[in-house]
Formats: structure tokens, C-alpha cells, sequence
């Protein structure tokens, strides 16, 4: 037997070598082809998470449940409460391609996932109009994973006592409307260094509110945690403190927030100490994944879980409710420890969003008052997506109806007329009018409405608004407001001058989407 021992076998050592290089080849070859190979016999049918990073440390988490029949993929797109079908699914040659409609801000959209098998795993890149293309792993999962947490117990009801804050609407600024996910460290101490240097403090802006994406998850002691955006917001509050302002913050009572960053569930207390501790001033409180668990009649209770644990902490924290108005929020706001709370799903920047909120607040308006107030949500002033008319609209509406003023623009890069529109301190005076008499409406004539607020000083205050596309005529009867025979004086607060009240009526020419908003008394 020579020292192969395979010459028994009748293989002479040179075939050998042969047969072991066409092995290997061979092999090599179907370990390069194998995911492929796997991939086109491998059934997806299943669950999978998909986790896309946001760039701050956290992931977005969406689930599938899959279907595969041949080629063909269905089943359905979950993320948090929202559950999408799959249509036209294919999945070729180791490529999977699914696309889901979803309806957002009433149009009706195509999220499109394309995929490609790696090992166990699928590497995805998800694709929505409009938007830059995002990518991120997915991995099988079991169903119970795209499910909330179980149902915590919910105290009895009782009444919350007044924090004594927010006796006039809260003005400050917000980080949503603009930045969204970008918000970090460095953008708002910008702004706070803005709200001072823009005059914005002067005229009474005091709050830099944080909105969502800057949580990061509970740790092992159950502490809430920041992500890698904002690195120590204790020093992040110091540093808004120092300038005069308060600093506010954002969560949710539910276990995820809106963007699907780490929410309050089951942290209540915890949270609210953790925000006192850092020195926060404003809870933003935002309803979202709470709406897996609970029920909107069991809304109250959940408030009210949070609006005693920032009283507990003895430090004074606006609270500011976000349940997009449900449940008749402002008959029980007040109830919670509630300063503000959302009457409307949220505001963007244009004409449609602006005037379907604005004009739709006037039925609930006697429910605001000194220390709760109804909140037709932040301002968009100076985003870019309207004309200055129609943010001038926004602004004297916002006013009458004596609603927060939370800019939601960059204030570092204003421009004059963004200035003049936010900080024109007539108007600001009229939201922040220390007797909080609704506004009323004394007609309304087609696409033109005229408004009024009776204020402290007597006076009063009067809005002609234009809905219309064109220039329209727009006019008063004095004696609608309780003023005919009087010797009236007028000021025009837009143009910042007197304007002549001849006769028993007032009529304006207003600009398309715009208004004139008055001050008048005898
Ligand atoms: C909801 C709120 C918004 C904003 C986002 C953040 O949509 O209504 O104002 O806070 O969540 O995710």
C-alpha cells in the first residue's frame, strides 16, 4: 500500500488530484450560487421584522406577514396600529419586490419594498414618493412580536389640581414642523441663541420644545434614555435656561411614540422625574401607540396617570395633551392637570391644512381659559409652503382663538416678513388677552368670515377673512358688534396704523387667503 492508500481503490495519484480540484471547483461554485439557490427554493411565507437605523442609534421596526405562493407574495405591511395588504408582490430569482397603498394626508400612496436575500436574512431598501429611499435588515420573527405589550391597569378617575401655569397661551417654539427627525443638540441651542438675538424673546416667546426623535430606550434601571442626537440634556436645558427661555420636551403614553421612538408606558412616574431632574419646563404628550392598548373612552385616565406624576415631581412642567382632539378633549383637559391640549389631527404647511383647522375652531372656542387651552397646533409661519397673506391668516386666527403660539420655523434663518408676521406684537397682544373671551363669529358670507373678540381694554377685536382665490370685499355692520352710534376709533393691526370707521359699517378689500384684522373701540 503506498502512502495514499488509494491505489488499493485503483486511483492513481494524479487522477486523485484531478477529482479533488473538480471537487472543490465544483463546490466553490455552488457555495457562490448557494443564497441564490436557497433563496429561489426558500419560502418567505412567515413573519419578519424589518429594522431601518435612523441614523441616532434607534431602529424603525415594521413587520411583514408574508405569503408566498410560487412567485407570487401577499400578506400584509404592520407598523405599529397600521396594517397595509401587499399587492402585487413577486418574489424572482432571489429578488423580492412588495408594494403596499397606504393613504396619507388623503392621497393615496405606494410604499414599495425591494429586497434581496442574504443568508437568513433580507437586505431591504424601502421607497415612498417623495421621499429619499431608506435601507435595513429584516429577519424572521414571530407574530407576538408585532404586538403591544400587555394592558396595564389604569387609576380611578379624579382631579388633577392646577399646576397654576399657562395662564395666557403658551408661546415658544417647536422642533416638528421643520425639523422632524433632524432635531438634534446643536439645532436647539440655535434656537435658542435665535429667540433672543431674532427679538422673539422680547415680544414673549419663552418655550424651545423638543419634539420626538429624541428618545432613546429605557435602560436596565428603567431610566429613559436620550439617543446619540442629543448627548446630555441636562447640559441642553442649562444651556436654554441660561438665556431666559424654558426648555420642553416630548413622549406619549403609549410604549412607542409617533416616530416610533421609546414612549412613557409603564415609565409614568419614572419619565416624569427623569424630565425634572434635567430641568425640563413642557411635557408635549402624544397619544399614537397608546391607541394599541387602550381605548379612546380610557383616555382621561391615561392622561391623568401622567398629569399627576409631573405634579408629584414639584416642579412646574406645562402639559400639553396630543390626542388629535378626541374624546371631547376639552371637556376633561382641564380635569388631567391639562394646560393645552390638540383639538385637531396635525397642521402642514398650506393653504387646504391651515384653513380646515383654523376655520373649524369656533364651536369649542369658550372652552379655552386662563391655564387650559385648546390647540389647533403649531404655527408653520415662515416653512416656505404658503404666501405671506395666508400666513398672516394664520397667525390673526391663531390669535383670536387665543391658541399657543409654538412657532414651527427655523428661527435662525427668518426672513423680515417671517419676523414681522411673528413677532407683530398688536396681534400677539390680542392671543395673549388676559380675560380669554371666546372668539365669535358675527357672519359669515360665502368664502368670507368676519370674527370678533371682546377684550380686556373693551375693545375690540375684529378679523375679516377672505377664504377665496380672488380678492374679495369684505364688510361689518358696527351695530353687529354692539358698536353703532358710537364714536369709534380704528387701528388697522397688520398695517400698524389708525384706519377711518365712516358710517355704520366697515368694508375692506382683503387679498386672496388674507385677512385685515382691527382693533376697535368707542
Ligand atoms: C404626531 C403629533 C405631531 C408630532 C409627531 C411626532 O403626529 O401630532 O405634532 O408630535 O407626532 O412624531
Amino acid at each position: 500500500m503506498n502512502k495514499t492508500g488509494f491505489h488499493e481503490f485503483g486511483i492513481s495519484s494524479s487522477e486523485l488530484q484531478t477529482a479533488l480540484r473538480r471537487i472543490l471547483l465544483v463546490s466553490s461554485l455552488l457555495l457562490l450560487l448557494a443564497p441564490s439557490f436557497v433563496a429561489a427554493q426558500s419560502d418567505l411565507t412567515g413573519f419578519w421584522v424589518l429594522r431601518v437605523p435612523t441614523g441616532d442609534g434607534n431602529y424603525r421596526e415594521t413587520f411583514f406577514d408574508l405569503k408566498q405562493s410560487g412567485e407570487a407574495v401577499t400578506g400584509k405591511v404592520l407598523q405599529g396600529a397600521r396594517e397595509l395588504a401587499i399587492s402585487g408582490g413577486t418574489f424572482k430569482a432571489g429578488r423580492l419586490h412588495l408594494v403596499a397603498t397606504i393613504h396619507f394626508q388623503s392621497v393615496e400612496r405606494q410604499i414599495t419594498y425591494d429586497g434581496t436575500i442574504e443568508g437568513s436574512k433580507i437586505s431591504m431598501t424601502v421607497s415612498f414618493p417623495g421621499r429619499d429611499p431608506v435601507a435595513g435588515t429584516a429577519e424572521r420573527t414571530s407574530p407576538s412580536a408585532a404586538l403591544p405589550p400587555p394592558r396595564l391597569p389604569l387609576p380611578a378617575l379624579h382631579d388633577v389640581p392646577d399646576n397654576g401655569l399657562a395662564r395666557t397661551p403658551p408661546m415658544g417654539w417647536n422642533s416638528w414642523n421643520k425639523f422632524a427627525g433632524k432635531v438634534d443638540d446643536a439645532a436647539v441651542r440655535g434656537m435658542a441663541d435665535a429667540m433672543v438675538s431674532s427679538g422673539m424673546k422680547a415680544v414673549g416667546y419663552t418655550y424651545i420644545n423638543i419634539d420626538d426623535t429624541w428618545e432613546g430606550p429605557h435602560d436596565a434601571q428603567g431610566n429613559i434614555t436620550t439617543n446619540r442626537k442629543f448627548p446630555d440634556m441636562k447640559a441642553l436645558a442649562d444651556y436654554v435656561h441660561s438665556k431666559g427661555l424654558k426648555i420642553g420636551i416630548y413622549s406619549g403614553p403609549g410604549p412607542k411614540t409617533c416616530a416610533g421612538y421609546e414612549g412613557s408606558y409603564g415609565h409614568e412616574e419614572q419619565d416624569a422625574k427623569t424630565y425634572a431632574a434635567w430641568g425640563i419646563d413642557y411635557l408635549k404628550y402624544d397619544w399614537c401607540s397608546a391607541g394599541r392598548i387602550y381605548k379612546d373612552e380610557d383616555m382621561q385616565a391615561v392622561y391623568q396617570k401622567m398629569g399627576d406624576a409631573l405634579l408629584a415631581t414639584g416642579r412646574p412642567i406645562v402639559f400639553s395633551l396630543c390626542q388629535y382632539g378626541r374624546g371631547e378633549v376639552w371637556k376633561w383637559g382641564p380635569k388631567v392637570g391639562g394646560n393645552l391640549w390638540r383639538t385637531t389631527g396635525d397642521i402642514s404647511d398650506n393653504w387646504r391644512s391651515l384653513e380646515n383647522i383654523g376655520f373649524s375652531q369656533f364651536n369649542i372656542a369658550a372652552y379655552a381659559r386662563p391655564g387650559h387651552w385648546n390647540d389647533p397646533d403649531m404655527l408653520e409661519i415662515g416653512n416656505g409652503g404658503m404666501t405671506a397673506d395666508e400666513y398672516r391668516t394664520h397667525m390673526s386666527l391663531w390669535a383670536l382663538l387665543a391658541a399657543p403660539l409654538l412657532a414651527g420655523n427655523d428661527l435662525r434663518t427668518m426672513s423680515e416678513e417671517t419676523k414681522s408676521i411673528l413677532m407683530n406684537t398688536e396681534v400677539i397682544a390680542i392671543d395673549q388677552d388676559a380675560e380669554a373671551k371666546p372668539v365669535q363669529v358675527i357672519s359669515r358670507d360665502g368664502n368670507t368670515v368676519v370674527l370678533a373678540r371682546l377684550l380686556q381694554d373693551h375693545s375690540t377685536a375684529v378679523g375679516l377673512f377672505n377664504r377665496g382665490d380672488q380678492t374679495a370685499e369684505v364688510s361689518v355692520n358696527w351695530s353687529a358688534l354692539n358698536l353703532a352710534g358710537k364714536k369709534l376709533s380704528a387701528r388697522d393691526l397688520w398695517k400698524h396704523q389708525p384706519t377711518e370707521t365712516p358710517g355704520d359699517r366697515y368694508s375692506a378689500s382683503v387679498p386672496a387667503h388674507g385677512v385685515v384684522l382691527l382693533k376697535v373701540g368707542p
